[in-house]
């Protein structure tokens, strides 16, 4: 198997109204990595986890595992790499839990015994099997972000893309996430402006600014570096001067 996960080469992207979003992206991610995207508001965040799983697809190239997102892959892409968006209501569209958690098993074309078994181990890991009959739409804010993570989790994917995770959360559910995706192993990356959560739970971090990536290294030293953070509308998290 292929050791990187992901390689992005001379990525670019303008949305039809003339908006450059990204500009000439070049990077790849070790399989198991976790790496966090960071950013003010409009850097690119977004539209990069977007061409990732080839929901957007401009010029450059976007590798995963070695196989390059084209027309004719993507169907196979789109089960490797599973992308959470940040409002899960984007995400959960069918009547009940079940429905939404078992639709990619299901157009999986997987045996029903299996899509089954995979949508009930889903929900268990992200604590919602108790909710599987009822409708997403009645479900409180986190307990929606949980069913959207089974929706992706119940696929198996090889990487999961999150965008912002920890959005709307209140401090026990953010807490609860997390801790949550300490637990997957799944090659992960995030994109968020929560920088404690990047901090514990990412390695390695890269900052956006202007859909170019500016910096690219260890966490740790990059939410030290202050005047960084500050030129770029971000602040340095308290929680890592609390713990020295
Ligand atoms: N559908 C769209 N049509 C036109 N421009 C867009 C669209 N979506 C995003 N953009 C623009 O692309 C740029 C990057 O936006 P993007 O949403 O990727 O940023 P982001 O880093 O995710 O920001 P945020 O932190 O606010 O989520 C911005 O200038 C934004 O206005
Ligand atoms: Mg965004």
């Amino acid at each position: 198997m292929n050791d990187l996960a992901l390689e992005v080469k001379n990525l670019s992207f303008t949305y039809p109204d003339g908006t450059q979003a990204l500009s000439g992206i070049n990077f790849s991610v070790r399989d198991g990595e976790r790496v966090g995207f960071i950013g003010g508001n409009g850097a690119g965040k977004s539209t990069l986890l977007l061409h990732l799983n080839g929901t957007l697809r401009s010029n450059g190239s976007v590798k995963i595992f070695g196989l390059e997102i084209n027309d004719k892959n993507i169907h196979c892409i789109r089960k490797r790499v599973g992308l959470i968006f940040q409002n899960p209501d984007d995400q959960l569209f069918m009547p009940t839990v079940f429905d939404d958690v078992s639709f990619g098993p299901v157009n999986m074309n997987l045996e029903k015994d299996e899509i089954i078994r995979r949508s009930r181990e889903a929900l268990s890991v992200a604590g919602m099997e108790h909710n599987i009959k009822r409708s997403s739409h009645h479900l409180s804010f986190g307990e929606k972000k949980r069913v959207s993570f089974a929706t992706v989790l119940s696929m198996k994917p090889d990487i999961i893309l999150l965008d912002e995770p920890t959005a709307n959360l209140d401090p026990g559910g953010r807490r609860e996430l997390i801790d949550f995706l300490k637990t997957i192993k799944t090659t992960k990356i995030i994109a968020s402006h929560d920088l404690e959560m990047i901090y514990r739970l990412c390695g390695r971090t890269m900052l956006l600014n202007k859909g170019r990536i500016i910096a690219d290294g260890e966490t740790q030293e990059m939410l030290i570096d202050k005047e960084l953070l500050e030129s770029n509308a971000l602040e340095a998290p308290l929680a890592l001067y609390l713990s020295g």
